[in-house]
């Protein structure tokens, strides 16, 4: 365990400025994005379109990390660059999912537990020499009636621990993202409920563990409504209600926090990171991790065809920038209109 290469990469992944770009859909998950701007999910194509997004002029500027699928870690960029050294060369830090995706929860209602424990130790090993410098393991709490139920939050959180661990001890950061889906009817106020649940069962499960607070990044969705709750909670009540929740449970020696977007649109994600940073003596930097509200747009423009390339690097680019002034509390509605 490399305590200064931890504290280096972890203080990296939050620089002033910057977020981290998820761009480790599994071939499944991209096979869904792909189907919505009909490119087939074939591997080349999958190669083509990270190669693009990571060779963005610029980027750098506000993308400090980026997390990487197993197949992407070995893929190479046009110039023949394995996609970890290329990243590391723009001074953007390679990353790797490390899980192993979902699992039922036996005897629960639906509910999930995030395999991939088995082995970790040996994969986290190659990683590390592969180039990857943090790793990412997402648990997901879906809210219902009578869930998240208490088996759900605690096997949960224990995998998550587990997970940390086994990063440390590798040298490679642990994000650890337990989120809370927006999916469903519920109202804001009860998601303020199960992210706070979610949140005590995992640093509880983190200090059972001996995870050592100074070298996690905690990914975080945010308190948000339902998707179909009939009352949207607005930005300042998104802001404050889960400012509140991290304050409660999340201990101030965490280095920094990242959001997901969750489904949430492009811009509703950059505002609401936009309203958090704003505020005032956060014990954190707080900053973005996004997927979708930071690729949908590049991925509209793309299509699959290379004339589209430059129009999808500039939309990538665009959403960056926003995400990189939101995270400073900088952004503006009015600057969406002007030109990336
Ligand atoms: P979204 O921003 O699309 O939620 O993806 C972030 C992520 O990494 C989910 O695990």
């Amino acid at each position: 365990m490399d305590k200064a290469l931890l504290s280096k990469t972890a203080a990296a992944m939050v620089a002033h400025g910057k977020g981290i770009l998820a761009a480790d859909e599994s071939s499944g998950t991209c096979e869904t994005r792909f189907k919505t701007v009909n490119v087939e999910c074939t591997e080349e194509n999958r190669r083509t379109y990270r190669g693009l997004l990571f060779g963005t002029p610029g980027v750098e500027q506000f993308v400090s990390g980026v997390i990487l699928f197993d197949e992407t870690l070995r893929q190479k960029a046009d110039d023949g660059t394995p996609f970890p050294q290329y990243l590391a060369k723009k001074g953007i830090i390679p990353g790797i999912k490390v899980d192993k995706g979902l699992v039922d929860i036996p005897f629960s209602q639906g509910e999930k537990v995030t395999e991939g424990l088995d082995g970790l130790s040996k994969r986290l090993a190659e990683y590390f020499q592969l180039g990857a410098r943090f790793a990412k393991w997402r648990a997901v709490l879906t809210i219902g009636e009578a869930i998240p139920s208490h088996t759900c939050l605690y096997a949960n959180a224990h995998a998550l621990a587990r997970y940390a661990a086994a990063c440390q001890v590798a040298s490679i950061v642990p994000m650890i993202e337990p989120e809370v889906l927006l999916t469903g009817n519920h109202t804001v106020e009860r998601c303020e409920e199960v992210t706070e649940a979610g949140l005590r069962a995992t640093y509880a499960a983190m200090a059972a563990h001996n995870v050592s607070l100074e070298h996690v990044i905690l990914k975080t969705s945010m308190v948000v409504s339902g998707k179909d709750c009939p009352r949207q909670a607005g930005v300042d009540e998104v802001a404050e209600r889960t400012m509140r929740v991290l304050k409660r449970t999340v201990p101030a020696a965490l280095p920094g926090v990242v959001f997901l977007s969750g489904g949430q649109s492009d811009v509703a994600a950059t505002a609401h990171l936009n309203a958090m940073a704003a505020m005032k003596n956060l014990p954190w930097p707080l900053t973005f991790s996004y997927s979708r509200a930071l690729q949908n747009p590049a991925l509209a423009a793309w299509r699959g065809q290379a004339a589209n390339v430059g129009a999808a690097q500039a939309a990538f680019h665009h959403r960056a920038r926003m995400n990189g002034l939101a995270s400073q509390g900088k952004w503006k509605d009015a600057l969406e209109k002007q030109a990336a």
